[in-house]
């Protein structure tokens, strides 16, 4: 296989040429995907990754679109993987629109949409997996046991499918983006991961495919997710350096609004989930706010940065 380069100056970033020009490949077989990729790497092109599960919205959209600024071919996959939900019944009402995602992923720049079946994927049920460790295992690890070695085991066999490439994943899943992260590390992976901004409706609440199984009263509530983190993140910038104080007004402000109930509010190093008793002993390390709860019957998650610039350092603080 011919080996890209895969760090080195990014190209300056051009808009992708419009829909009625570019010829997309609908592929399902995995040797389809990989000789398709592989010729475009011969032929000296960078080959851009987003893995999905479908049902596309704005968030997968801006994914694709930055893969379009930075590599020649971009690669869109839609599978929802057994692997990673809670259960059967979850998976077979997970909302699919294959004929809209091909448009919309050709509209915004992907050449090819590789959507396998799930014999395709597992002809026999998989008895290697991946475990990701304690990064699997702590908020929505915990909430769902076994979604992260569902997700980490879809993601190898992708990237081995799609060889080496930028994947590019959103950090509205900022635990996934550590996870996807620390595998490709751990096991050297020839995939960069990039991870891309959350996008989100007018009101602030983050872009999701379980967002469409809101009704009108449950998604006004929803907003109070990204109300609260943004409220959070004002306190951390106004000066609060005790991250139990930030904890709880995240928690308490989710759970202001009636119809959403809390699963957990937290906050962590961004780097790697580890709880913060002070925010202000974070260092240079990004601290970053956590949410999960449920709206009517809809799981939702959400993140944000905390802004820690104006806070002294433990050192400068007055005894
Ligand atoms: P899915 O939920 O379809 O999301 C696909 C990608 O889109 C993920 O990288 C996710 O973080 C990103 N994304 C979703 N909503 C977003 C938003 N509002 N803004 C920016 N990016 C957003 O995540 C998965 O699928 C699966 O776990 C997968 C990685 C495909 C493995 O099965």
């Amino acid at each position: 296989m011919a080996a890209l380069p895969l760090t080195g100056p990014h190209r300056a970033p051009t808009a992708p040429p419009p829909a009625r020009h570019r010829a997309i490949a609908v592929l399902d077989r995995l040797p389809d995907l990989r000789s398709h990729l592989d010729g475009a790497r011969a032929a000296g092109l960078r080959v851009g990754l987003v893995p999905t599960m479908g049902s596309l919205h704005e968030g997968h959209l801006s994914l694709v679109r930055r893969a379009a600024v930075d590599c020649d071919v971009v690669a869109l996959t839609i599978f929802a993987n057994p692997l990673q939900f809670d259960s059967r019944e979850d998976l077979e009402r997970y909302p699919r629109h294959r004929e809209a995602d091909i448009a919309l992923a050709a509209g915004a720049g992907a050449g090819v949409v590789f959507v396998p079946t799930e014999a395709e994927m597992y002809p026999t049920p998989p008895t290697t997996t991946i475990s990701v460790g304690r990064l699997g295992d702590v908020f929505e690890g915990a909430s769902r046991p076994g979604h992260f070695a569902g997700v980490a085991t879809v993601v190898a066999k992708l990237f081995n499918a799609a060889g080496p490439c930028r994947a590019y994943f959103g950090e509205k899943d900022w635990q996934q983006l550590l996870v996807v992260r620390r595998m490709v590390g751990d096991l050297l992976f020839p995939v960069e991961v990039v991870g891309c901004p959350t996008v989100r409706e007018p009101d602030g609440l983050a872009c999701s495919s379980r967002n469409v199984w809101l009704g009108s009263e449950n998604r006004r509530a929803a907003r109070s997710l990204f109300a609260a983190l943004a409220g959070a993140a004002a306190q951390v910038e106004a000066g609060e350096g005790d991250a139990h104080v930030v904890r709880r007004r995240l928690a308490e402000s989710v759970a202001d609004e009636p119809l959403v109930t809390l699963d957990y509010a937290a906050v962590v190093r961004a780097a790697d989930l580890a709880p913060l008793e002070r925010i202000d002993e974070a260092g240079t390390a990004e601290v970053r706010l956590l949410v999960a709860a449920h709206v009517g019957g809809t799981r939702l998650i959400d993140n944000l940065a905390a802004p820690t610039d104006n806070l002294a350092a433990p050192s400068d603080r007055r005894p």
